[in-house]
């Protein structure tokens, strides 16, 4: 497997308890980086940190955009440089459209969207003030094609919407080097699909050109690569990690 370099950065990882933030948040660690580890579950963030080392738990709720602005104003005060955040926290939303509520739909893009803005401007003005950043924003092949594996419309929207906002990032914060990108994966192996029945796993697994659900490290590999300075050219990119679904 590929080692990034992250010797002397720090990096701030939304979501990294578990699944493929975790697995990013990993690779990090192993390229010499140091993590910033935010989650709503803070005993497994602790575990998570305690088992990668070089890293620090922090508890934000993403569906909170105070708890966001406050654990943020946290980090930046603990730590003298942030480099990177990756946004990678975010739930899924299986309700059919004809039977969304308002309540599901609002808790969905809160964390999913929402909080992806949220993160990104706490840290816009860091990047500014120290000669740039990165952002990787981790959408969903749910945002191109409208859901349809396990998320449906409030998913899929909050993530199109994360989409939006990394174009819209990548094209006002190009001027003061701030790269934005985003990675749509498609079924992950995490304990986020691990509860799905063996049909509707199957029905999944048979819409994927490679036949197969990814494993965490496939999806990370290229949230990693436009995290690093390997991308330092590369803004505004939605990388697809889908085994060939979208091909676009
Ligand atoms: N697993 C897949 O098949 C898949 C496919 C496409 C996109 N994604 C996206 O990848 C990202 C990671 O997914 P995963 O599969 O690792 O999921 P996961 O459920 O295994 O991990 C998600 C992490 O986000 C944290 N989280 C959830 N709600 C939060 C909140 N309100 N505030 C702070 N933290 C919160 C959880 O505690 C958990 O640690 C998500 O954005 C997801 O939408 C996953």
């Amino acid at each position: 497997m590929q080692i990034w370099d992250f010797e002397g950065k720090t990096v701030v990882v939304t979501g990294a308890a578990q699944g493929i933030g975790k697995e990013v948040a990993s690779e990090i660690v192993r390229g010499g980086g140091h993590v910033v580890i935010l989650d709503l579950n803070l005993n497994k963030a602790e575990e998570t940190a305690k088992e990668l080392g070089n890293s620090k738990a922090y508890r934000v709720d993403l569906g909170n955009s105070e708890s966001i602005r406050e654990t943020m104003a946290q980090v930046l005060n603990d730590y003298e440089r942030i480099d990177v955040v990756v946004n990678c926290g975010g739930i899924v939303s299986r309700a059919l459209f004809e039977d969304l509520t308002d309540a599901e739909w609002d808790r969905c893009v809160r964390i999913n969207m929402t909080g992806t803005f949220v993160m990104c401007q706490t840290v816009y003005n860091h990047f500014k003030e120290h000669g740039g950043g990165r952002i990787v924003n981790v959408a969903s092949v749910a945002g191109k094609i409208g859901g349809g594996l396990m998320g449906r419309s409030a998913y899929a929207a909050s993530k199109a919407g994360v989409i939006g906002l990394t174009k819209a990032i990548a094209k006002e914060g190009g001027k003061y080097n701030i790269c934005a990108n985003a990675v749509c994966p498609s079924f992950t192996k995490t304990p986020m699909t691990s509860s799905l029945d063996e049909e509707t796993n199957n029905r999944i697994i048979s819409m994927i050109p490679l036949g197969r659900a990814a494993e965490p490290h496939e999806p990370a590999q290229m949230i990693l690569f436009f995290a690093s300075d390997a991308a330092s050219f590369v803004n505004g990119e939605i990388g697809d990690v889908d085994g060939g679904i979208v091909l676009d």
